[in-house]
């Protein structure tokens, strides 16, 4: 075999034509195998070099090798052009067009019962207070013995309680916490337990499970009149500048002396309407000094210490506030109920 029937010339148009015409990056891969590869044109050339004439073996040598240089150069090129083109092509495809007009999925809301949660703990935890966890199931001691409410009293009657087994019980109100709490820290303290509380009463301003916020605070000189400066702070800020609080006598075995407080109502300050029902006045939560018993069952001296403690239903606190009148609104879980008190 000599210079001529390699027919390098010919072989080198041919790659040539077939590099023009590969127009992706795989036609371009398929012809370097094509060419390159184990068993590629170029390859072959290379090996027949064995067979030219010793005195031509330089300059075929150079000549192959001066086209294969050539090809990969080429290809090499091609590869980068063809690469970015692929590049361009994926980018304008999948490209958005934010002009389309599309209805957007539908967004939720935060549910109106947490948003009162969420503000009246705002305000404590910013005056002050930490904010307590106190289990939903509950033994018999922690919601009604300790708070003085001892096996057969008349008090137990006040709230009809779901019974777990002797002894365990679903929490009927947030006062347990009073105790957890009491019974873990010392004094000074001043905390607030919101959660979940279960009775058996069913109509449409009572849910079998509702929602309460217990306070507490245990210092030494501790007075009703701190209590009474702390919930118009704490009304006034829930229900407005302008809104008054008054205390009524009540009877709960675990504060002494006891009241229900009131709030000026928000609706019609005071000349009567639907929400206070005429009277100008909204109960809104249940209050006292913590009885001397409480404060012994916990370990605290009742002559060194004093403490005020008050308990709110903050479904009905949403429901004055969100001119709901059916309990069950606030568990059908609707979203576009809910979405009326984004
Ligand atoms: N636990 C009482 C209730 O559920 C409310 C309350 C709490 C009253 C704290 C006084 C002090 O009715």
């Amino acid at each position: 075999m000599n210079l001529e029937e390699l027919k390098l010339d010919e072989l080198r148009a041919d790659a040539l034509d077939k590099l023009r015409r590969a127009d992706s990056e795989k036609a371009l891969s398929e012809l370097k195998t094509l060419l390159f590869g184990k068993a590629g044109t170029l390859t072959a050339l290379m090996r027949t070099l064995k067979d030219i004439p010793p005195e031509q073996k330089p300059q075929a040598g150079k000549l192959i090798n001066d086209v294969r240089v050539e090809l990969i150069e080429l290809c090499n090129a091609q590869e980068k052009v063809l690469h970015k083109k692929a590049i361009d092509a994926a980018l304008n495809a999948e490209s958005a067009d934010l002009t389309i007009d599309k209805p957007i999925r539908a967004v939720g809301a935060i549910h109106p019962l947490n948003q009162i949660r969420k503000r009246l703990t705002d305000y404590f935890v910013g005056n002050g207070y930490i904010v307590y966890d106190s289990p939903e199931v509950e033994t018999d001691y922690y919601n009604f013995q300790a708070l003085n409410i001892p096996p057969d009293h008349p008090a137990r009657d006040m709230q009809d309680t779901f019974f777990i087994n002797d002894g365990i019980l679903l929490r009927t109100q947030t006062s347990g916490g009073q105790v957890r709490l009491m019974e873990q820290y010392k004094p000074p303290l001043k905390m607030i337990c919101p959660g979940r509380v279960f009775r058996n009463d069913d109509d449409s301003t009572h849910s079998p499970v509702f929602h309460q916020m217990e306070g507490l605070v245990v210092d030494k000189n501790v007075t009703l009149c701190d209590l009474k400066g702390t919930l118009e702070g704490f009304a006034k800020f829930i229900f407005g500048d302008d809104t008054v609080i008054r205390f009524r006598p009540s009877y709960f075995p675990f504060t002494e002396p006891s009241v229900e407080v009131d709030v000026s109502c928000f609706n019609c300050h005071g000349s009567g309407c639907r929400v206070c029902k005429n009277t100008g006045w909204v109960e809104i939560l249940g209050a006292g000094m913590v009885n001397r018993k409480v404060l012994e069952n916990c370990g605290i001296d009742p002559d060194e210490y004093h403490g005020f403690a008050f308990g709110m239903g903050l479904d009905r606190i949403t429901m004055i506030q969100c001119g709901i009148n059916d309990i069950k609104q606030l568990w059908e879980n609707d979203v576009r109920f809910l979405r009326m008190f984004r």
